[in-house]
């Protein structure tokens, strides 16, 4: 196995940093460990929830809540080329999670952490995944404060005001293009994909924190301007119990489609052309994640048979011997895109079938998962083992039928 050394850096011996490896970055490092924060009774996700019922009742349902236990996640986690500490920096990304903190490796080799042990570390926060301290917690003056947007001066804790921090954090993990080692990259270009959008002045919380009047503490506090904390994706949830969630929680799907079909019975060929768009996200469709792509299928069913068509809309990467992006048909914030073909067919086709998928999970690496489930950690070998079962691995956006119409009637079905 390689040494994951970082390209260009000769690698020195003894002891190097982390921040000297990637230096100005977030993520190479968890957040501080927090001391406990005055007027809360600790800084769990469940400790907040005992006043942000709401919040908390949200957030349990997102996929930030399920960042470590995410089979993928643990299932590539387990991979042993994967620098565990430095993944967990974004996965759990508080101090207080972290029963160990790495502030430096041995000759620059990723896999080599010098890891000290961590006596703040809080077990139950750890399952916590992207919990409420990622996002609001801050060590100000040996202090530990909350984040907020508003500052209403009836919080029992204390509270910097700070709404653009706030809303810019999403950045620190959203936004980093970063070659980690030959092949391993960071590839979450979300932030800049927005800034040179049609939609620049918006933040990621207008869409993925939408607006809701509300008390914000308690059922009987004061009415406020608050945001739904569901953090709804691409409508791929990391667990089957979390599908009714989706659309109650705001999900809506980034891509309009509709389309055309004809055939020529001179050339006895049959035409269709689909329309694609980008809704306007802000983002390219679909944004995050390489390996996530939308996939739309034309099947044209004729007497005695059918013709299948696909259309795939994403990147593709190739990981070995190094990382590198070989395509990107992404459809940018409000492109709109056609995609047009003709196939011969023995017979005129009578019934069209139109369909498109978000795809999380392909069914090779899925296999690939279970195959390998032995090297997780053992309470997540068997959900792995039995992924399927588990791990809703794409969501079918549209699915709909076109007859067509009968040769010489007037009537259009
Ligand atoms: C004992 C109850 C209680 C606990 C525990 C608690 N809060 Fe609060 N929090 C409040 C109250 C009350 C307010 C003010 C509500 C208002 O003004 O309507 C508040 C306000 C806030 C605000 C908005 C601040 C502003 O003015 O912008 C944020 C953000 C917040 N809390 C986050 C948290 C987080 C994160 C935790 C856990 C680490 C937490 N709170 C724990 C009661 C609590
Ligand atoms: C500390 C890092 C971190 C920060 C900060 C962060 N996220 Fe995330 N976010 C993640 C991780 C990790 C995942 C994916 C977890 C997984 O799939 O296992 C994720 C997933 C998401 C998803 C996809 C959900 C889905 O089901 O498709 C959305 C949307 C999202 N985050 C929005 C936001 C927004 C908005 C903010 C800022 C308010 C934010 N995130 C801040 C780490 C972060
Ligand atoms: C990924 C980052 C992130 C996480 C995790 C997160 N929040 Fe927030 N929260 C925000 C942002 C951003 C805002 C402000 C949105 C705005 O004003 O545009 C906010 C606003 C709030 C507010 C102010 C009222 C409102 O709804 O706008 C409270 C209270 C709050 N969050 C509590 C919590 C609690 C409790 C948790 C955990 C259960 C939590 N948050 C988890 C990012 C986060
Ligand atoms: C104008 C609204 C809008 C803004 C602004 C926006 N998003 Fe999205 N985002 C969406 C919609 C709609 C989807 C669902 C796309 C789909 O899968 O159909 C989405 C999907 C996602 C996903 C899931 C991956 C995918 O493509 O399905 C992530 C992660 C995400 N957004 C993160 C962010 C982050 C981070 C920001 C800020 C840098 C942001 N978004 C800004 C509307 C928005
Ligand atoms: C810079 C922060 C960061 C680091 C470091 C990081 N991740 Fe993530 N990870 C994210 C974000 C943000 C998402 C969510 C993207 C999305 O939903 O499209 C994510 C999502 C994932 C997913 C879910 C993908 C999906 O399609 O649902 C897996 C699996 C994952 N990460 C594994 C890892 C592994 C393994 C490592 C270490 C080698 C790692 N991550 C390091 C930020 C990070």
């Amino acid at each position: 196995m390689a040494a994951l050394v970082m390209p260009g850096c000769s690698p020195e011996k003894g002891p190097k940093p982390v921040q000297e490896i990637f230096p100005g970055q977030t993520w190479a490092m968890p957040t501080a460990v927090f001391a406990p924060l005055e007027g809360s009774p600790g800084i769990k996700a469940s400790d907040c929830g005992h006043c942000h019922q709401d919040h908390y009742r949200e957030w349990s349902g997102s996929t930030h809540a399920h960042a470590l236990s995410d089979l993928q996640f643990q299932s590539e986690l387990s991979k042993p080329t994967s620098p565990q500490w430095l993944c967990l920096n974004c996965h759990i990304p508080v101090g207080n999670q972290r029963k160990e903190i790495v502030e430096s490796v041995l000759d620059g080799d990723l896999l080599k952490p010098i890891a000290t042990e961590n006596p703040s570390f809080d077990e139950k926060m750890r399952e916590e995944g992207v919990t409420c301290a990622t996002c609001h917690l801050r060590q100000s003056q040996g202090k530990t404060v909350v984040v907020g947007p508003l500052g209403t001066g009836k919080a029992p804790h204390p509270v910097v005001v700070d709404p653009q921090g706030l809303r810019n954090r999403c950045l620190d993990c959203h936004n980093v293009t970063y070659k980690v080692a030959s092949s391993l990259v960071c590839f979450f270009n979300t932030g800049n994909e927005l800034h040179s959008s049609n939609l620049a002045a918006k933040a990621c919380s207008d869409c993925h924190m939408p607006e809701v009047e509300r008390s914000i503490a308690n059922k009987d506090g004061p009415i406020r301007l608050s945001h739904r904390h569901y953090f709804i994706g691409g409508g791929v949830p990391k667990e089957f119990g979390l599908m009714n969630l989706q659309e109650a929680g705001g999900y809506r799907s980034g891509l309009g489609l509709s389309a055309d079909y004809g055939w020529d019975p001179k050339t006895r060929k049959w035409n269709w052309s689909v329309r694609m768009e980008n809704l306007n996200t802000g983002h390219d469709l679909p944004t995050g994640d390489p390996e996530r792509f939308i996939r739309i299928t034309v099947t044209a069913f004729y007497p005695g048979g059918r013709i299948e068509q696909n259309y795939r809309i994403g990147q593709i990467w190739e990981w070995d011997p190094e990382a590198r992006q070989i395509q990107d048909n992404r459809l940018y914030s409000g492109e709109v895109r056609y995609w047009k073909g003709s196939s011969e067919l023995p017979a005129r086709p009578i019934r069209i079938h139109l369909k498109a998928e978000h795809v999380r999970l392909i069914e090779k690496n899925a296999k690939y998962m279970e195959y390998t489930a032995d090297r997780a950690a053992p309470e997540f070998r068997n959900r792995i083992r039995n992924l399927r079962q588990h791990y809703p691995m794409s969501r079918v956006l549209l699915e709909e039928d076109y007859l067509m119409p009968i040769p010489g009637s007037q009537i259009e079905p």
